[in-house]
């Protein structure tokens, strides 16, 4: 199932990632460009990375840390223009 539509990142290559150490969004992005498009997958990367993740725990970076600073305008139903 495709994660990120915008760049075409889906969760079993999430999942592979976190299971050989990528441990945080920051690093999966520039391993997969997801995230730089519209941006509304990632919390669902978030949650992958945290459930499939081999290290001590999901570092979610210093730039997606929460619901907040994804979507500091509140909700997350972005529609990504067309
Ligand atoms: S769905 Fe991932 S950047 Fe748009």
């Amino acid at each position: 199932m495709y994660v990120c539509i915008c760049n075409r990142v889906n969760d079993r290559q999430i999942q592979k990632l976190a299971r050989q150490g990528v441990s945080c969004l920051d690093e999966l992005q520039e391993r997969t460009s997801l995230g730089k498009g519209c941006g509304c997958c990632m919390l669902e990367a978030e949650q992958i990375l945290e459930e499939h993740c081999s290290g001590p725990g999901v570092n979610s970076g210093n730039q997606h840390s929460n619901r907040e600073t994804l979507f500091p305008m509140g909700g997350s139903n972005f529609e990504p223009a067309v």
